[in-house]
Parts: structure tokens; C-alpha cells; sequence
């Protein structure tokens, strides 16, 4: 099978969905963020804060390239992933880019409680959100298909992805 590649912006549901599509599918679940904290030893904010966004990139783009040479993961990216083509690109050659999207007051419930997203720890992050969603549409297009999370259970949710993926394998 190939990967099955979750995209989108923070508290789109990548991580939800990605765990229970795994579960379905029987596919390896393997969470980007998760890989380059594994592999430096620190945490996603650590990573931000100690060394900065462009760092992180780098970290990321190399996490990308190893998880994105193996086949039949469902594979699980931080929002920022597309912002590089050659990741999309990475990602595609083995891969189904399903984006999962979510309106800004869904997406900014979702994650205003949570403090381990260091883009939206500011004064006004309902406004970073709806600048960031902006500044990234192009980027998120990229996909192969686009699932709406908003207001939604999760199976139906993942019904959708699995009937796009098949489709599109
Ligand atoms: C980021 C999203 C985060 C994480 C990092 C940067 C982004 O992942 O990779 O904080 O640029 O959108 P989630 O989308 O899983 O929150």
C-alpha cells in the first residue's frame, strides 16, 4: 500500500484521525513531529524556543525524508510540512495527500487550551490563526484530496479519508 499522508493546518485532527485510520487500516502510524523529537531529544517547543523556527524546518525536512522512503505508514505531518515543496514532493512519491481542513473557530477551540503549539502562543491567536490559514492556502492545495473536520465525529471523518484514499491508490 502507499502512505496515506494526513496534511493541514494545527487542530485540523491529523493526529486523531491518524491514530484511528491506523487502527483501521492496519497501517503503521508514524507522526512527524513525534520522529524529531524522538530524534533530538527534545520537544517541539524546546526545539522553537532554544534554537528557532528554521532549525525545526531543517529537523523536519530530514524527518520527512527518511519516514517518506518507506511504504504502507499512515503518516501523520505537522502543519508546516507542505510550506516546503520538495517535502510535498517527498511525500508524493510514495504517498496520498489527504488534507484534513477546519474553520478558524473550530481550529482555535481545538487548540486555545493546549500551550505545545509555539506559532500560536501570542496575544491574539484567533488572529494568527485566520493569518497563518491565509499566508498557507496555496501550500495546503497541494493535496490529493481535502476532508472538512469541522463539527464532525471522527468515523465519519475517517470513513471519508478511507473512501478517498482507495479511490485515489
Ligand atoms: C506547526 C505545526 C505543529 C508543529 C509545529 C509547527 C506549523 O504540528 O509541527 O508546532 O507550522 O503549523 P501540528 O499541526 O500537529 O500541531
Amino acid at each position: 500500500m502507499p502512505n496515506l499522508v494526513l496534511t493541514g493546518f494545527m487542530g485540523t485532527g491529523k493526529t486523531t484521525v491518524g491514530k484511528k485510520l491506523s487502527g483501521k487500516l492496519g497501517m503503521k502510524l508514524v507522526d512527524t513531529d513525534r520522529e524529531i523529537e524522538r530524534v533530538t531529544g527534545m520537544t517541539v517547543n524546546q526545539i522553537f524556543k532554544k534554537h528557532g523556527e528554521i532549525r525545526f524546518r531543517s529537523e523536519e525536512k530530514a524527518a520527512v525524508k527518511r519516514i517518506a522512503k518507506e511504504d504502507n505508514q499512515v503518516i501523520s505531518t505537522g502543519g508546516g510540512v507542505v510550506l516546503d515543496p520538495e517535502n510535498t514532493t517527498m511525500l508524493k512519491e510514495n504517498g496520498i495527500i489527504i488534507c484534513l481542513t477546519a474553520s478558524p473557530e473550530v481550529i482555535y477551540e481545538r487548540v486555545r487550551r493546549k500551550k505545545n503549539r509555539p506559532l500560536l502562543q501570542t496575544e491574539d491567536p484567533l488572529g494568527t490563526i485566520n493569518r497563518l490559514l491565509n499566508e498557507r492556502a496555496p501550500f495546503y492545495r497541494c493535496a490529493d484530496a481535502v476532508v472538512d473536520t469541522s463539527n464532525r465525529e471522527l468515523d465519519e471523518v475517517v470513513g471519508e479519508v478511507i473512501r478517498l484514499f482507495m479511490e485515489h491508490k
